[in-house]
């Protein structure tokens, strides 16, 4: 899986176990990003779909939820891998973008990024193998970069792991098949709430809390798989199309993200919504309780403490080695807020009650706003 901002590793557990506690039989996962909380959905069974606006994100879910393993011949994609692994460097776009105009990843790994890229365009344009390449593709970049985890900025001196060589891995991937959109999250709320269009039993949300754009913090990745070399600027050689509005979302602006929430909870048809949140939101713990209480007969609200992602921890630099933002609080909180029927919340607060007393604990104390169940 790729460094993301915001990905829920520490909370999959949880809303797998949510998911499992409602009896959800089908799942969507609204701003999937990495799809790890989506693969944990489709890990036990659930009928999984995922969404993102991002191209890549789009990619990654039609790796891990699309493609069902069981109709996967694995000694083709080996060799198809072992193949690709072995392609001649060739720098051409992404290099001279990326590793010389900017110091993302070391030349040596750009020249194989390039060719390697250049040969699932051309050879596995329509083949259904086509989002698994990329995804291996992506995920080995991943491994060598020089940055923090996201890609406004590269590091000083070089990442250790910059200097590994570019190692293609088969992705793990699951059995069943899934959903896939590239869409605006309000948009497909409406779609599909439309006859014919797939229901789900349980929708979980995990949108943007705050200014940074993902399309921005992760430009390479959705550069490296439009693959339409675009023009780019800054330190950073972010897209030109960065400065477009339709590549803003309104969950990155303070005025348009609580109505832009208000309207996704209130339109996105399901039994159960699942709802996390971080406490450094624009919108208040309160307001965000009421909004999904407001929704469905019955709601509750967990907390879990989880450290920040690690480019807030040594603050970020400058390409001159300066630090131009100083860390803030290391540790925050995550909220999980549940809509649903009465028995279905309640059976879930009541687990989380019996087995995650700790957690329930801290929400308690380090929140000021102590987390409230209503059964
Ligand atoms: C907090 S991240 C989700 C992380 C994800 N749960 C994980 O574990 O990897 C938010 C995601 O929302 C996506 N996004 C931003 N605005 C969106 C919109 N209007 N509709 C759909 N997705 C959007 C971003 O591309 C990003 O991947």
């Amino acid at each position: 899986m790729i460094k993301y901002l915001g990905s829920k590793r520490t909370l999959v557990p949880v809303l797998a176990e949510i998911a499992g506690l409602s009896g959800a039989t089908t799942a969507l996962d609204m701003f999937t990003g990495t799809t790890r909380v989506a693969g944990a959905f489709k890990d036990q069974g659930i009928v999984t779909g995922a969404n993102d606006v991002a191209t890549y994100a789009k990619v990654l879910a039609d790796c891990y939820i699309a493609t069902d393993a069981r109709t996967v011949d694995f000694r083709e994609l080996r060799e198809i891998i072992k193949d690709l692994a072995a392609t001649p460097p060739a720098p051409g776009y992404f290099t001279e973008t990326f590793c010389v105009e900017s110091r993302f990843f070391q030349p040596k790994n750009g020249a194989r990024i390039d060719a390697i890229r250049d040969r699932i365009e051309h050879e596995f344009a329509n083949h259904p193998l086509r989002p698994v390449l990329l995804t291996s593709l992506m995920e080995a970049a991943d491994r060598v970069d020089s940055t923090t985890g996201q890609q406004m900025a590269y590091l000083k001196s070089w990442a250790p792991r910059a200097y590994h060589d570019l190692e293609l891995r088969t992705p793990e991937l699951l059995d069943g098949t899934g959903w896939t959109w590239n869409a605006d999250a309000n948009r497909l709320a409406r779609d599909l709430a439309k006859p014919d269009a797939p229901q789900f039993d349980l929708v979980y949300l995990d949108p943007p809390y705050n200014q940074h754009r993902y399309f921005t913090n992760y430009h390479i990745w959705e550069t490296l798989i439009r693959w339409d070399k675009p023009e780019s600027y800054g330190v950073a050689q972010k897209r030109i199309d960065a400065r477009d509005p339709e590549t803003h979302s309104a969950y990155n602006r303070r005025r348009e993200m609580p109505l832009a929430l208000a309207d996704l909870v209130n339109t996105v048809p399901c039994e159960t919504l699942v709802l996390s949140y971080n406490n450094e939101s624009w919108v208040a713990f309160e307001e965000l309780f009421d909004l999904v209480a407001a929704r469905f007969p019955s709601a509750t609200a967990l907390a879990f403490d989880s450290k920040r992602y690690v480019g807030a921890q040594i603050g970020v630099y400058n390409p001159e080695g300066r630090r131009v933002s100083q860390p803030t609080h290391l540790r925050n909180l995550e909220y999980v807020f549940v809509g649903g029927a009465p028995e279905t919340v309640t059976k879930i607060r009541k687990a989380f009650a019996e087995h995650h007393r700790d957690t329930a604990a801290l929400a308690a104390t380090v929140n000021p706003a102590p987390a409230r169940t209503f059964g």
